[in-house]
């Protein structure tokens, strides 16, 4: 019989399996505290949408929706009508169109934040991947540059907790619609006079989108890209304005940042300030969040207008830096094991077990292994396994035992090998030993 072939996970798609999930629900601890200490309030919206949202939101020439989009056609409905479906590349856009939908803004400005998985088809390599997790701060209906500060500094408050040192904050303004069409006029004339040194994307790119020509990757035109006019050059008093209120509250609250001109982030929902916080720690992957103000977004998708600003992180790419860091979680463990020599004695023990989980200690049973389930193992084993798990006591439910009334508590790791009997009928009396909490 031929054996058959194993099943694995889809490329740049990963499975999160202990113990470094424990590291995920720590930074997902650390992030709902930090997010309740700004007032930002949890959203959950479904990781697909109809793909319009995206095209109409991100923007058509974007690398995202051009190339990175998991878009698919749904299945016809007894019309023949099929809906065009994407999984969400970004959280943003599905976090305007809920706001719009339910009209959250009717009674004043709302600030939220969601975590979760996103889709993009991009090469997998390490800190970029096609299932990634973002952690999102968005803050909609404020429209002065204290929010931007607020979000900016949210973030110095999540590195902060988490025991991120290894960062540093680019910022960029990228202006209002007016400003960018008067750069953008003066951007394709640049760029149309050094014609010749244009690659393909850029040239495809020279009428639609030439902003993001600023963004290439191609080392052969990052010296055109340097001397391309910038943006920062074409504003006006009002944009100028909000853009050094943002710096005068980060300078107030002692946070470095360096001004980068060809910022301009890789959507097209952005204006005013833009930011990103990259670390040198982790190679060409090294931007850990990326955000900024996007007051049109929600009118393009068909919302009653109102301003915003955000910012996300890859959640893969801060737990990777935090190892680089040496930034060390604490694995949970049980508080106990419970060692059950004889299966017969189990609907006794698990009831024990039972009470003493709701009086809050962790307890993991000894269970046979094995198809069938047939037989507890020795006891020299169940203590093998009792070890592994970590907890600090074993609790013996062994014949003598039982005939007493008792079980007996073993202390594994501090005091090794002390150990005492207690009644099985109270827990109450002695679960506090087990919690390590006299
Ligand atoms: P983004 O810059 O496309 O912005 O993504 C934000 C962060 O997600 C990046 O800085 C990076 O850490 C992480 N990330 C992106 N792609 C990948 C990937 N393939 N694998 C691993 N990590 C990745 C946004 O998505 C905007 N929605 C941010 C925002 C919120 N702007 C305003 N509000």
């Amino acid at each position: 019989m031929s054996k058959t072939p194993q099943i694995n996970a889809i490329k740049g798609m990963n499975d999160i399996l202990p113990p470094e999930s424990a590291r995920w629900e720590w930074l997902e601890d650390v992030v709902r505290r930090v997010m309740a200490a700004h007032a930002y309030r949890n959203v959950r919206t479904p990781i697909m949408e109809l793909t319009q949202l995206y095209t109409r939101g991100l923007g058509e020439v974007t690398d995202i929706v051009e190339k990175e989009m998991y878009a698919f056609e749904d299945r016809a409905d007894q019309h023949g009508k099929a809906d065009h479906l994407a999984l969400r590349p970004e959280g943003t856009a599905g976090l305007v169109r809920a706001v719009a939908e339910h009209n959250l803004l009717y009674d004043g400005g709302k600030r939220l934040f969601y975590m979760g998985p996103m889709f993009r088809r991009e090469r997998p390599q390490r800190g970029r991947y096609r299932q990634f997790h973002q952690v999102g701060a968005e803050a909609l209906g404020f429209g002065g540059p204290e929010v931007d500060a607020e979000l900016i500094l949210l973030a110095v408050a999540l590195w902060r907790e988490l025991g991120i040192n290894n960062w540093r904050l680019e910022l960029n303004s990228l202006g209002q619609p007016d400003e960018r069409r008067e750069h953008r006029a003066a951007l394709i004339a640049y760029f149309e006079a050094h014609a010749g040194q244009l690659d393909e994307d850029a040239k495809r790119r020279l009428h639609s989108n030439p902003l993001r020509i600023l963004d290439t990757k191609n080392p052969a035109m990052q010296a055109l890209a340097e001397g391309a006019p910038k943006l920062i050059d074409h504003l006006g008093d009002k944009s100028r304005a909000h853009f050094a209120a943002v710096q005068a509250i980060l300078a107030a609250n002692g946070v470095e940042w360096r001004i980068n001109p060809r910022l301009v982030r890789g959507l097209d929902y952005y204006n005013l300030t833009v930011f990103e916080f990259i670390t040198d720690s982790l190679g060409a992957q090294g931007t850990i969040c990326g955000g900024g103000r996007y007051d049109y977004l929600i009118e393009q998708i068909g919302g009653k207008p109102a301003p915003a600003v955000g910012w996300a992180l890859g959640v893969e790419r801060v737990l990777e830096l935090l190892k680089e860091e040496g930034v060390h979680t604490l694995d949970p463990v049980p508080d106990a094991y419970a060692v059950i020599p004889d299966a017969a004695a189990l609907p006794q023990v698990m009831r024990c077990l039972h009470q003493l989980r709701s009086l809050g200690v962790a307890v993991q049973m000894h269970a046979a292994s094995g198809q069938g389930g047939e037989g507890m193992g020795s006891m020299k084993s169940q203590f093998k396994r009792a070890d592994a798990s970590g907890a600090r006591f074993a609790l013996i439910f062994g014949a003598d035992e039982l005939a007493e009334g008792q079980v007996t508590v073993k202390a594994l790791r501090d005091g090794a090998g002390a150990q005492t009997r207690q009644s099985l009928a109270e827990p109450a009396l002695w679960a506090d030993i087990l919690k390590g909490t006299p």
